[in-house]
């Protein structure tokens, strides 16, 4: 071969890897409303900057017909570049290749970039688009997810994964996105199940619709499975690119500080009337949190799954914070099942990736009813309680109204190895709110008086007196200050920078055993 014959060949090789399965199922993809694997590669990468890897492997399968179908790259685009001018790894699957299906091969190309991000400590991004397992390499694909589910577990909290669903994820495929720490799914574009609706209606006699059963709506708002909805391929990219600046490349770094202009004393007057004097009256507390965080900015996780408790991610004097509110919006701010799982794994998260953690507390307590006591209210509200007692980053907590009950414990309290906590004046600290208080405490007394509700109200008055208020816990220690809530940004900054090189440290074990 002369030198000009092998540089042909090369560039014949690789024009073949990037016509993918083809003209006509590329077509098929655009038609559907999806981009490319490659355009979405394009898009998540700064300009120019990703490296693919591995374009010429091909499946080694000899069966079903598949010895003489093959593409070079075998459906799935693997590499690295920057992100944000940071190194990340991705790997994207090509739907238009045998439907982006993984084969011994494919999966090979994933671990390896897998294995680099870890090596190397920087996030490893998956786009996915594949119709599961190839079935025509039967154990040989199904030995290729053992090895993917293998790496996201053991880079779980070393380096951040994400997840983006832009087409089919099914069957035990679902298991990589769930370990890794975010996914995003696209509108109507998306899907996750494990058994999808053929095998349900077979087996279970139920008729669902793929959409109903595990669309990007079900997945935001019944599952909790997804983090993030999507409203399009370009808006998933872009939202991941965004998702990455709040963390740092590794457990070993500090996340990325983000210079702003939002002056770190700024006062807002706004907030010492924003929480309703009387106790039961809801409020948005994602007005506060934007009236505190720089530039009112705040990107919200599971925005669509247990509005009782908000979580996500902002900046406060430049440093990356997450964020953990109650919401006396959305069931008065009671703890569930959902929200304590969905508040302890992004409070793990922020732990495992030196993100500090910001809480603000008005919760009335857990949720009572059968529902939640036989769903297992009380191993999953343990769940939230174990990892903010756990977790050793930075904590600062404030209380902005109720913290009755176990909640109170539960939500950052000092006595979980919060850092700081603050109150504002109108914190109300108890083991219940006064009406339930007083029916217990004087049900015999009550009972026996001339004018019981006279004498209940007057109760009532007295024990609010007593215990609707931050002072008890502040004579204690147990809140460092009591603050004026235009104060709050301020403090929380001079808070989080004291904290800046805190090490805390745990007594030698291999792991905890987190009530799961
Ligand atoms: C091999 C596959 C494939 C697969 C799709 N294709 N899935 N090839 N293995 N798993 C191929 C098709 O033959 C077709 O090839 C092309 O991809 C596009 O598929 P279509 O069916 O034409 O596309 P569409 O109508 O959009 O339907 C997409 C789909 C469907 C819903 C994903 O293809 C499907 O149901 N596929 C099988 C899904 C499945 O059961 N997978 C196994 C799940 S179990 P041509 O040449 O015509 O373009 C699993 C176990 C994992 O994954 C275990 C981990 C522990």
């Amino acid at each position: 071969m002369t030198l000009q014959e092998k540089i042909e060949e090369l560039r014949r090789r690789n024009a073949e890897a990037e016509r993918g399965g083809g003209a006509d199922r590329q077509a098929r993809q655009k038609s559907a409303g999806k981009l490319s694997a490659r355009e979405r590669l394009d898009l998540l990468f700064d300009e120019g900057t990703f490296e693919e890897v591995d374009k010429l492997v091909e499946h080694r399968c000899q069966d079903f017909g598949l010895a003489s179908q093959r593409i070079p790259g075998d459906g799935v685009i693997s590499g690295y570049g920057r992100i944000n001018g940071r190194l990340a790894y991705a790997f994207a699957q090509d739907f238009t290749v045998f439907g982006g299906s993984l084969s011994e091969a494919n999966a090979a190309k994933i671990c390896k970039v897998m294995d680099w991000a870890l090596k190397v400590g920087a996030p490893i991004i998956g786009l996915n688009d594949s119709g599961g397992a190839r079935i025509q390499e039967g154990v040989a694909s199904l030995a290729g997810y053992a090895d993917i589910f293998l790496r996201n577990t053991l880079a779980s909290g070393v380096i951040p994964q994400i997840s983006a669903i832009l087409g089919p994820c099914a069957g035990g495929a679902v298991y990589s996105p769930a370990i890794t720490d975010f996914t995003i799914m696209v509108d109507k574009s998306s899907y996750m199940f494990v058994t999808g609706p053929d095998v349900i209606k077979t087996v279970m006699h139920e008729n669902v619709t793929k959409e109903a059963l595990g669309g990007p709506l079900t997945h935001n708002t019944l599952s909790g499975v997804a983090h993030f909805l999507a409203s399009d391929d370009q808006d998933c990219l872009a939202l991941i690119r965004e998702l990455l600046s709040f963390m740092p490349q590794n457990n070993h770094e500090d996340p990325p500080y983000l210079e702003t202009r939002d002056p770190f004393d700024r006062q807002d007057e706004s907030l010492d009337t924003l929480v309703p004097a009387e106790s039961d009256k809801p409020y948005d507390i994602k007005q506060i949190i934007h009236r505190v965080v720089d530039d009112g900015y705040f990107l919200e996780v599971q925005e669509h799954f247990a509005k009782n408790l908000v979580v996500g991610f902002a900046r406060l004097g430049g440093q990356s914070v997450g964020i953990v509110a109650n919401q006396p919006e959305a069931l008065a701010g009671c703890l569930d099942i959902n929200g304590s799982v969905k508040g302890a794994r992004f409070v793990r998260f922020c732990d495992a990736f030196n993100i500090p953690i910001v809480t603000f507390v008005d919760v009335p307590g857990f949720l009572p009813g059968t529902e939640q006591e036989f769903g297992g209210i009380i191993r999953h509200g343990a769940k939230l309680l174990f990892a903010f007692a756990e977790s050793t980053v930075p904590k600062v907590t404030v209380i902005t109204r109720k913290a009755y009950g176990g909640a109170y414990c539960v939500m950052s309290s000092k006595h979980l190895r919060t850092d700081v906590n603050y109150a504002y004046p109108t914190a109300e600290i108890a083991v219940m709110g006064a009406e339930g208080a007083v029916n217990i405490v004087y049900r015999r007394e009550l009972q026996k008086a001339e004018d019981p509700e006279t004498q209940r109200k007057a109760k009532v008055e007295e024990f609010r007196e007593r215990f609707a208020n931050p002072y008890i816990a502040a004579e204690r220690g147990y809140i460092d200050a009591v603050i004026m809530p235009r104060e709050t940004r301020p403090r929380l900054i001079a808070a989080l920078r004291m904290l800046e090189t805190k090490r805390e440290l745990f007594p030698p074990k291999k792991h905890g055993n987190i009530p799961l």
